[in-house]
């Protein structure tokens, strides 16, 4: 009588065996990353049917976002991210009507930062399930030019927001309390409260805002200082 399974044998076809399961899994998982989506698809995963998980969109990376149903699902509060790429919503806060779309066409290079922000946000703490083709990815699964535009101003939003942080760094900031009964006041450990722009603000976002740092006498004189309202030339503490 033939011996069919001597024991080198049964431990070469197990060592097959566990690597083309071995290989059959890692090429499953390949799969399932790189899935492509349609916007159609996408929709039902909205968290309206309970047995379907619940995804979300932004530029165009779609993940399983189920664990948060209680953010994402019905009457959760951010809702209407599921089920669709609301990119733009991560900036506006607009979760109604036309504020539900994926274009951030017309945004500061600081929002499109903060776009991306979020999408790093969801590659940390959720699974990704694939792509979305439209905007943001083609029929092959590759990025467009809408994502690669994205991505580069996003990239320069980061450089000047380093830069913003710099030179906010060269001026002393102003220290601040606030109480109910007395209301808000800034002073400095060194020198005079004044009002400063911050640079480049304007450029970026359009809107202004100011900030508290401070100034020795001799600096007083310098362009684009403010000086608080209800405040003296030369107050050490001034209301806010
Ligand atoms: C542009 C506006 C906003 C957007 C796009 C936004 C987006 C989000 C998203 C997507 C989450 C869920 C994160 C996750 O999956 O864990 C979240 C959580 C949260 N948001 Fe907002 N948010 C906005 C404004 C606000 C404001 C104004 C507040 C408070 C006044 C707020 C308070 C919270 C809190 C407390 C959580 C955590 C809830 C929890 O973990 O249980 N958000 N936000
Ligand atoms: C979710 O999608 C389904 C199917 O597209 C739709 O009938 C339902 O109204 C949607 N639910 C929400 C909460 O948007
Ligand atoms: C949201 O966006 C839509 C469409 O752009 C606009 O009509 C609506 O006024 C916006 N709502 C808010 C609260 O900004």
């Amino acid at each position: 009588m033939i011996r069919v399974f001597s024991p080198s044998l049964m431990a070469s076809v197990l060592a097959v065996a566990l690597i083309a399961l071995l290989l059959g899994l890692s090429y499953k998982q390949s799969q399932s990353q790189s899935r492509l989506w349609t916007n159609e698809e996408l929709a039902m995963y909205n968290g309206t049917d309970d047995g379907l998980p619940i995804l979300l969109g932004i530029l165009g990376s779609v993940f399983d976002v189920t664990k948060g149903r209680s953010h994402y699902g019905p009457g959760g509060g951010y809702s209407h991210f599921a089920g669709r790429d609301a990119s733009r919503a991560f900036v506006s806060g607009n979760f109604t009507g036309d504020g539900l779309t994926d274009s951030l066409r017309g945004l500061s290079s600081i929002e499109m930062k903060s776009v991306v922000d979020w999408r790093n946000f969801y590659f940390r703490s959720y699974k990704h399930v694939g792509k979305l083709v439209g905007r943001y990815y083609d029929e092959s699964g590759n990025p467009t030019n809408s994502l690669k535009g994205v991505e580069a101003k996003a990239a320069r939003g980061a450089q000047l927001l380093e830069k913003q942080k710099y030179e906010d760094a060269k001026l002393p900031n102003c220290n601040s309390k606030w109480s109910q009964q007395e209301g808000g006041e800034v002073w400095c450990d060194e020198g005079y409260p004044r009002l400063v722009q911050r640079p480049f603000e304007m450029a970026l976002t359009g809107k202004t805002s100011m900030r508290c740092a401070c100034f020795k006498e001799e600096e007083l004189s310098r362009a684009g200082l403010e000086m608080y309202k209800g405040c003296d030339y030369l107050s050490k503490v001034c209301p806010v």
